[in-house]
């Protein structure tokens, strides 16, 4: 089956009070439009049209972010959900298979929900999809007559029996592409919010004697984001999810209410997280590896066997091999660490290789930005790095090389040796004392003086 998708995104979100269009404000890690567009892209659609009106420019770049094929259409003013759509109209031109019409602040529509809405169109030319609500609030009113939708009814516009039906409407549609278009033609805005209702197509459908039915999911799947309080309760929502699927995946969560999960976070069997543990996007844990409490991921693979934290740092670009240790308070960026290697104190690695078995001394930095560029530090395997080793990028330390502790290293070292460069170490007996001594007088005569 042939699809396109319409998500509608042009709307302000007033209620957010942002200067950043709604659809952009992110949910686990990325913005709730990538959400929307991916339940969508399970379907393989042919077209993914993007209708943006406020921030068009942003809300564009976050979707061709996600998918650099879509296409854009913007719609200047926001005059209803029909006039959305039908400013998709030429993005759909020569398109003659299903349109599937979603708002880019929904982002818990499944794609099986989706797959059920395909299926129904086999039996009828339009599918709407609704839930019963558990408070139906100002939601449109599904009208059924036997399995025929008869029309959809706006709460400002329905009558108090109306607004009694808790059958309600999400707003996800899917219709034949040139029905649609030719449906939303007759709409007009004669309606308690002089908008151009979506809804409106189904009344209209009916009376020109085509098919109408409704397909029901999950009313959690039809959570919209609307403010900043539905924001962290879809977040929340989503968390509960992301959570519960790690321990059914065979993750064990010490504390699972304080880890926090991005969209695409991927976790290997009888890995352990400990409390309090963040996941930033593209995270890939492998098996039974253990991440203690209070560290912080993203952009990072850990392979097996490795243990993080606590109060552990890995940014993007991080790359873990098996069994790799790594401590608290050390943070690595853009980095690949061969297998068995410790860094396990105090320690920051950007831009650099660590060798197998390689051994990092606690404060180790590598200085890798000059102020201008960034470089690379290369460590070799079994390599031992002192103590608050300052290893000046770019440089090369090589394979079972030392370097003595508090050692700026600002040259190549090769294979085995021993690099120091630190000034000597100068001892002049009593002389502590007769600091100290010196020291304590003229305190005591300050004191009286004053
Ligand atoms: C809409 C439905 C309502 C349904 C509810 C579900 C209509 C007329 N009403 O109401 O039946 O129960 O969603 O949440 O369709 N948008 C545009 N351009 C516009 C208007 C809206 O892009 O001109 C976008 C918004 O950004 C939003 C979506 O369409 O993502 C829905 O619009 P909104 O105004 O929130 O519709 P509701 O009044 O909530
Ligand atoms: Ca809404």
């Amino acid at each position: 089956m042939n699809t396109a998708l319409i998500i509608l995104a042009a709307g302000m979100g007033t209620r957010m009070n942002s200067d950043i269009p709604k659809v952009l404000h992110p949910l686990a890690g990325v913005p709730l439009l990538h959400h929307a567009m991916a339940a969508g892209a399970t379907l393989a659609p042919e077209r993914t049209i993007v209708v943006a009106g406020h921030g068009a420019a942003q809300v564009a770049r976050a979707a061709q972010g996600y998918d650099p094929e879509t296409i854009l259409a913007e719609q200047t003013e926001q005059l209803g959900t029909a006039h959305a759509v039908a400013a998709a109209g030429d993005a759909l031109d020569g398109f003659s298979g299903t349109a599937i019409v979603l708002y880019g602040d929904t982002p818990f529509i499944t794609p099986e929900t989706l797959e059920k809405m395909i299926q129904a169109g086999a039996q009828h030319d339009v599918v709407v999809l609704g839930f019963h609500a558990a408070d139906p609030g100002r939601y449109g009113r599904l009208i059924l007559d036997g399995d025929q939708l008869t029309r959809i009814t706006e709460y400002k516009d329905a009558t108090p029996q109306e607004r009694a039906i808790t059958l309600c409407n999400s707003g996800v549609i899917a219709c034949p592409a040139p029905l649609l278009m030719s449906l939303i033609k007759s709409v007009g805005n004669d309606n308690a919010a002089k908008e151009y209702y979506l809804t409106d197509i189904i009344e209209i459908a009916r009376a020109k004697g085509h098919s109408a039915g409704v397909v029901i999911c999950d009313e959690a799947e039809t959570l919209g984001v609307n403010s900043r309080a539905q924001l962290a309760q879809a977040e929340a929502t989503f968390q509960q999810g992301a959570r519960a699927n790690a321990m059914a995946d065979g993750v064990t969560l010490l504390a699972p209410d304080t880890v926090y999960f991005a969209y695409d976070t991927v976790i290997g069997r009888d890995s352990v997280i400990e409390p309090h543990v963040v996941f930033g996007p593209d995270v890939t844990i492998e098996s039974g590896a253990t991440i203690r409490a209070f560290s912080h991921l993203e952009g990072c693979h850990v392979a097996r066997g490795s243990t993080i934290g606590p109060y552990a740092r890995l940014r993007p670009g991080t790359e873990l091999a098996e069994d790799v240790r790594i401590g608290n308070f050390v943070e690595i960026k853009n980095a690949t660490i061969g297998s068995g290697a410790k860094v396990n104190h105090l320690s920051y690695i950007g831009d650099a290789t660590i060798g197998n078995d390689s051994n990092i001394g606690a404060g180790t930095i590598t200085c890798n930005y000059d102020g201008v560029m960034k470089h690379h530090t290369h460590i070799g395997r079994d390599v031992f790095i002192g103590s608050n080793t300052m290893l000046v990028a770019p440089v090369q330390i090589g394979d079972g090389a030392m370097t003595g502790s508090g050692s700026v290293i600002t040259s190549d070292v090769e294979p085995d040796a021993l690099a120091l460069s630190r000034a000597p170490q100068i001892e002049k007996p009593g002389m502590a004392r007769r600091l100290m001594d010196k020291l304590r007088a003229a305190k005591t005569r300050q004191q009286r003086g004053s």
